[in-house]
């Protein structure tokens, strides 16, 4: 045998130990992901779990983003130069510290005006099929531009909010890098697709991965208790699964509020009727998610209660014409409350100085 053929031997017999070693540490790497249940990297695996034809599924980790994009979205999440007043930021209303959300009943924006409808949480909004109660926005980027822009908001205007940033010499410099040199420098600088594609490609790293549901859900029996799993059961038979299901426990259909009785409580506010003009779309509303609803009352979009007891009876009566025992009601809760994800951990983004040619706050 010359030196070559030897060679040759040695590498492809080496190279089928490698597969055979490799493979058996695949094997015992998928039997120890059915043990306890850590948090992170590992729940992201192929694992396929007997649980995976329940009409709620868990929502997936995603490391996938580009992280720069990420930064710069985060900085403006929290750049309350956005604003006319200079003092609101979109974390105002949709506080990372509470849930995503601002438990006011509704809003309050630039010059104290109070807002009409109670402030959706941003965390998981990228499951949501389009934004906003009536879904007026068909995305999250669509989405961002609005409070910039809206007087009961921010205050601001697109034009003011951009030539802020561009007064700003680091923020000229971060979009450059995301956006390209060329079209910063020899075009016209910073425009608001930019601001709006950074803050949403930001919003869309808001998951709530692992929550006790979810690991129920990839198998972990212990993960939520006899009388959570109750709740569940309750929750399906009852029929609320007919409008609260996938990965976001609802945000992937429009519903009448009042499906089974009209709602009397707020005949004001019309719903998806405002963006169709279509008499069967009034009162219809997108079906909000329920992932973290323990942590952003009040609930509905007129904040009628702030107490998820009464929610779930509101639901049961307008929604389904039913009337669930008190027992059922706190079974039901007991499981709305495993929803609660791993929370985003944010680190508070520190903001460029303003320069001499930064327009001013202005609170009128
Ligand atoms: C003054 C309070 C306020 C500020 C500031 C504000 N929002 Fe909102 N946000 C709301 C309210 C109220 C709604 C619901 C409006 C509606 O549905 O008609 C909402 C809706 C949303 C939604 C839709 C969520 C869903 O489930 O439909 C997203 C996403 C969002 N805001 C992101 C942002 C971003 C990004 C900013 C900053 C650029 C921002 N908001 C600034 C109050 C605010
Ligand atoms: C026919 C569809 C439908 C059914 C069935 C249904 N819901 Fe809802 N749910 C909705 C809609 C639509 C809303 C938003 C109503 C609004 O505020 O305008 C909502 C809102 C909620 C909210 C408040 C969410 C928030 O962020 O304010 C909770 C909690 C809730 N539902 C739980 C339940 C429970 C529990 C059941 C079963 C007893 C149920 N739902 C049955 C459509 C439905």
């Amino acid at each position: 045998m010359n030196l070559g053929k030897f060679t040759t031997i040695i590498c492809l017999l080496s190279f089928v130990v490698i597969n055979i070693v490799m493979l058996s540490f695949a094997i015992a790497d998928e039997s120890q992901s059915r043990v306890g249940y850590g948090r992170g990297g590992r729940m992201s695996g192929s694992f396929k779990s007997p649980r995976s034809d329940e009409p709620i599924q868990p929502i997936p980790i995603s490391f996938d983003y580009n992280r720069a994009k990420v930064e710069l979205g985060k900085k403006l999440f929290f750049e309350p130069r956005l604003s006319k007043s200079g003092w609101i930021t979109c974390n105002s209303c949709h506080n990372l510290s509470t849930g995503g959300a601002d438990n006011l009943p509704s809003s309050i924006g630039h010059k104290w005006f109070l807002g009409p409808i109670n402030s959706p949480t941003v965390l998981n909004s990228k499951l949501n099929l389009a934004q906003f109660w009536d879904g007026r926005a068909k995305d999250l980027k669509e989405q961002a531009g609005g409070p910039i822009a809206n007087p009961l908001e921010m205050g601001s205007n697109h034009e003011l909010a951009v030539s802020v940033l561009q007064s700003i010499p680091e923020y000229v410099q971060w979009f450059s890098e995301i956006y390209g040199l060329e079209e910063m420098y020899g075009g016209e600088g910073i425009n608001i697709d930019q601001v709006t594609d950074a803050i949403a490609a930001f919003e869309e790293t808001l998951i709530t991965p692992n929550a006790r549901f979810d690991l129920w859900l990839k198998d972990y029996d212990n993960a939520i208790s006899e009388l959570e799993k109750e709740g569940y059961d309750l929750f399906k038979e009852k029929g609320c699964i007919a409008c609260h299901n996938g990965v976001g426990v609802g945000g992937n259909s429009y519903q009448k509020f009042g499906m089974a009785k009209p709602y009397d409580k707020d005949p004001h506010t019309l719903g998806r009727y405002n963006v169709t003009k279509k008499e069967k779309d009034k009162y219809v509303f997108k079906v909000p998610l329920l992932r973290n609803i323990e942590l952003t009352a009040p609930y509905f979009h007129d904040a009628s209660t702030w107490d998820l007891s009464e929610a779930v009876n509101i639901m049961a009566e307008y929604q389904l014409g039913l009337t669930l025992t008190d027992s059922e009601v706190s079974k039901i809760v007991a499981f709305l409350r495993t929803l609660t994800g791993d929370q985003p951990s944010i680190i508070f983004p520190i903001l460029p100085p303003s320069t001499a040619t930064t327009p001013e706050p202005n609170r009128n």
